[in-house]
């Protein structure tokens, strides 16, 4: 397809403003959300991504009305007249998102059933939905998967349960809080993921109606109501996209003042970002001549001008150190002195990529073993899932092929920083997460075009 390539001149430092909207994941949540309130709900700041268009898609399949508001990247939600959809039309999003599986408590709620289609998402690992199904169970409902995707009923309506999840997972805690906020009953909700973008999430379940009290040590308490109203929500800022700019500014010795980035969601990265060497700056209000909407300040990152420092590095649950950080800081790892260790613990398979770096002149080896931090739950399985970078290695410019979303990220990153034109091919797997990236490219500077 010769409209996704782009022919990346890299060698130059990338430089200026970008500003980065609602995170991504938060947004596609919040707007599924939308679907359990008996009046319209209002979301600001919505980024332009594929993501948002798949979850717009499903829900005006199921009677929502979507439509733009006054301010840019304002959404409405009208779900006034909720009604099923044939799972013909739903699996024209078959594999496009991982998002819709979190239409189940929802759907449930209020039709009494839901068709859920085959997930799509990077392919990072096998990214199981167990702990969603034996939770959805415990609430009451039937689940039964078949070759199409899944069926769900709830003959009986769903009951607040407790549970406890084998692993901090994200959109597992996600599909608890949207099916408990309207159960009958109390749901504690042991083990849960505790991310910014799900505590963002509880505010708007709350805006809504719902009562859920986050307690110490990852215990989440929902007490169901009987009836949910909209909500009005300007969304946190999206951390992994601003991650990837400081990586960026870092990989190709720039400065990027990320608009819109905040610290407290982003410390673990600061402060991995900082024993690198790379230098930022927190600004609270907005910078001259900045009057666009938003979130006022943000985040300027830039390279120090002198050497940068290898470190052992261990991706984590939040409050760790994110594993959507992982794939972009790596790049800049590769311009780094010295040995530096990357122990991904999240995904089994999130190391695939770094093959393309060391076709760029990269020296990167992965490992099965647990390297550099404790024993992670894929240790002695058969998971390269460390790497150890050593540097600085001289990138030079090479075909790329992008994989997923974030080391596709990494992919652009490390073209920008090689010496030569490079060709990356898939670049429109991107968009899933990067608002108008090639806008923002263009303005910090980088030379790219479409091929
Ligand atoms: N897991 C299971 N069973 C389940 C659910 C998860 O074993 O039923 C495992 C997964 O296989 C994985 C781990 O638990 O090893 C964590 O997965 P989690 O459920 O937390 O991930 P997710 O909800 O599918 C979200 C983000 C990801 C981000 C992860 C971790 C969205 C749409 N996606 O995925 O973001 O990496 O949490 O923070 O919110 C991205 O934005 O590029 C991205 C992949």
């Amino acid at each position: 397809m010769t409209d996704d390539v782009l022919a990346v001149h890299g060698g130059t430092p990338l430089n200026g403003r970008v500003r980065v909207r609602g995170a991504k994941n938060l947004v596609s949540k919040a707007m599924v959300a939308s679907l359990l309130g008996d009046s319209p709900s209002t979301l600001y700041d919505v980024p332009a991504i594929r993501d948002v268009e798949v979850v717009t898609g499903l829900l005006e399949l199921h009677g929502v009305r979507v439509s733009r508001g006054e301010s840019d990247g304002e959404l409405i939600f009208d779900p006034s007249n909720v009604e099923s959809a044939s799972t013909d039309e739903i699996n024209v999003h078959a594999g496009s998102s991982r998002i819709p599986i979190l239409f189940c408590g929802p759907l449930l709620h209020r039709l009494g059933h839901a068709f859920i289609p085959d997930l799509g998402g990077c392919h990072i690992g096998p990214r199981p939905i167990d702990f969603h199904i034996q939770a959805l169970r415990q609430f009451g409902a039937i689940v039964d998967k078949a070759p199409e995707g899944m069926h769900l009923t709830a003959p009986n309506g769903l009951h607040g349960t407790k549970f406890e999840l084998p692993y901090p997972s994200v959109g597992a805690t996600e599909q608890v809080l949207l099916t408990a906020v309207l159960a009958e009953g109390v749901t504690e909700l042991r083990n849960a993921a505790v991310e910014p973008e799900i505590m963002d999430l509880i505010c708007v379940l709350q805006k809504m109606g719902a009562i859920i009290t986050v307690h110490t040590d990852r215990v989440i308490e929902i007490k169901g109501v009987k009836r949910l109203g909209g909500y009005s929500h300007r969304p946190i800022p999206d951390r992994i996209e601003a991650a990837s700019w400081a990586a960026a500014a870092l990989a190709t010795r720039g400065d990027i003042t990320v608009l819109g980035a905040q610290q407290a969601d982003m410390g673990t990265f600061l402060n991995v970002f900082r024993s690198i060497g790379g230098q930022f700056e927190v600004t609270d209000t907005l910078p001259p001549n900045e009057t666009r909407p938003g979130r006022e300040g943000g985040i300027r990152f830039w390279h120090p001008g002198t050497e940068l420092t290898a470190v052992a590095l261990e991706t984590d649950v939040h409050p760790g150190f994110a594993t959507d950080w992982q794939q972009p800081l790596v790049v800049a790892l590769t311009q780094a002195r010295g040995i530096s260790i990357v122990h991904e613990t999240v995904y089994e398979q999130r190391l695939g990529y770094t093959e393309a770096l060391n076709s760029m002149g990269a020296t990167i080896q992965t490992y099965r073993d647990c390297l550099g931090g404790t024993p992670c739950r894929f240790g002695r399985r058969n998971f390269h899932h460390s790497a150890v970078i050593a540097g600085p290695s001289k990138l030079h410019a090479a075909d790329l092929v992008i994989p997923d979303l974030r080391a596709g990220f990494s992919h652009l990153i490390a073209a920008l920083a090689a010496e030569g034109t490079s060709r990356v091919y898939g670049v429109n797997l991107i968009k899933r997460g990067y608002e108008n990236f090639e806008t923002k490219l263009a303005e910090l500077g980088a030379n790219v075009e479409r091929v």
